[in-house]
């Protein structure tokens, strides 16, 4: 089978966004402290450019990696911690930094486990949402873009752990 990339959302575009949801963080937060939890691989692009656009003193990253065990093509909700953070996140402002939500069912586990550590708040920022695909309600607070239900690839995105060094999100189509 070969696959070929349609450019879907542009670096530019991706650029531009990311400016404007740095810029709304910085506002929300002013005056607090942030960490900011980027969830391994796919998210270090998108949580690298978010940092650099966000105005706060008090600002730390960490990451997690988690897994979640399902068919090829949909998580199971089954999660499991395969690195978990370096600190502790009681009384902290923490924000969940994601690459795409699909089911939701990672993001459903990952509030769940985090929320019972206490932080003072806990929020959730992904650069791509598709909702149409979701079976667990999760409140998302930052939203890059929407998309349909496409299978995407790059800027951190991985078709089977590649492209994700694109500089744009690309659509894979998939031909025989
Ligand atoms: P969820 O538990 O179904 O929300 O799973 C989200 C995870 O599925 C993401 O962190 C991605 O690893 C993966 N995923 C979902 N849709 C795509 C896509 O279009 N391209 C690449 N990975 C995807
Ligand atoms: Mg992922």
């Amino acid at each position: 089978m070969s696959r070929k990339i349609d450019i879907f959302i542009t670096e530019d575009q991706i650029k531009n966004r990311i400016k404007e949801l740095g810029k709304k963080i910085s506002e929300d937060y002013k005056g607090k402290d942030l960490l900011l939890i980027g969830i391994l691989k796919g998210s270090v692009p998108f949580l690298c450019s978010l940092m650099w656009e966000i105005d706060n003193e008090k600002l730390a990253i960490d990451f997690m990696d988690v897994s979640s065990y399902g068919s090829e093509t949909e998580s199971s909700g089954d999660v499991k911690i395969l690195k978990d953070i370096d600190s502790s996140i009681k009384g902290r402002n923490v924000m969940i930094v994601e690459d795409i939500v699909d089911t939701g069912r990672t993001m459903n586990k990952l509030l769940e486990m985090l929320n019972t550590r206490e932080p003072a708040s806990l929020k959730v920022c992904t650069l791509l949402d598709k909702p149409s695909r979701r079976v667990c309600d999760v409140k998302i607070d930052y939203i890059g873009f929407e998309i349909e239900n496409r299978f995407v690839a790059g800027f951190g995105l991985d078709d089977d752990q590649y492209m994700r060094q694109l500089k744009y999100i690309g659509e894979v189509i998939f031909d025989k």
